[in-house]
């Protein structure tokens, strides 16, 4: 079957989907090139991803760009993704207005050079009332390090008064996650060909469908986008019925 979304419809597409953006490294050795120019490379990719999940009517979008366990890396590479990081929002910042986006960021952004926080709020305040898709740019974020802030939030109400350990339930810790508010979400892509979840929305995905694609994150199109949308939409979810 050829792979259209226009023959999906919109009541076939996800309403949240992830994409945790894998395999830059990979794409640059296979080319002799340093890591750097892979990371360049998927930021296109993103680019054109996130315009083309716009364009056919995603309601909200979340990928992962780096992770609480990505600093790991050599200081080269991560400067190189902190200035590609820089450079989107600046671009975004001069040549999205008329782009129907609203862009959040998730993650403990305090960690960012205060530069890159000023661009994360500016990005964030200047996309507010856009009515469009919501695309959560998750950077310095893990699904571990979130729930520990959502509970140290918790335990602050508790010592506070203004909550009793009682009225502690699912709803309420969904609250005070980064994605408060926000559906769950129903398809995670992972291309790379990887299959683990690397801390990407460890809670919100409980009954996420996976789609795990055999292609490194620069090589990814919208026609593979349009397979892996394609198949979510002939899974048969259950959430734990018949
Ligand atoms: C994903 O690509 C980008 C980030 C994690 C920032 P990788 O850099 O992980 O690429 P591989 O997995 O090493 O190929
Ligand atoms: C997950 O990829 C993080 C991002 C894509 C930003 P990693 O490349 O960091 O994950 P592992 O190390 O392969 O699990
Ligand atoms: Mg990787």
């Amino acid at each position: 079957m050829k792979a259209s979304n226009q023959k999906l419809g919109t009541a076939m597409l996800p309403n949240h989907l992830g994409i945790i953006m894998d395999g830059n490294g990979r794409w640059a050795k296979k080319r002799g090139l340093p890591r750097p120019a892979g990371h360049t490379a998927g930021a296109n990719t993103f680019r054109t991803i996130a315009r083309y999940c716009s364009r056919i009517g995603i309601p909200y979008l979340t990928v992962y760009a780096f992770s609480t366990e990505n600093w790991k890396r050599p200081q080269d590479e991560v400067t190189a993704l902190m200035r590609l990081f820089k450079q989107y929002m600046e671009e975004a910042l001069r040549d999205f207005t008329d782009e129907n986006i609203r862009t959040r960021f998730i993650g403990d952004t305090s960690a960012f050079a205060p530069n890159l926080q000023d661009l994360i709020r500016r990005t964030e305040e200047s996309s507010k009332d856009k009515t469009g898709m919501v695309l959560n740019i998750a950077m310095n974020y893990g699904g571990r390090a979130e729930l520990a802030n959502a509970m140290r939030q918790l335990a602050r109400e508790v010592a506070a008064g203004s909550l009793v350990p009682e009225d502690i339930n699912e709803a309420l810790i969904e609250k005070r996650l980064y994605t408060a508010g926000q559906p769950d979400p129903d398809l995670i892509i992972r291309p790379s060909g990887e299959n683990r979840t690397s801390n990407f929305l460890l809670w919100q995905s409980a009954y996420s469908e996976y789609v795990s694609m055999d292609i490194l994150w620069p090589d990814f199109t919208t026609k593979d986008l349009d397979r892996a949308l394609m198949e979510f939409a002939q899974r048969n979810r259950r959430f734990g019925g018949i």
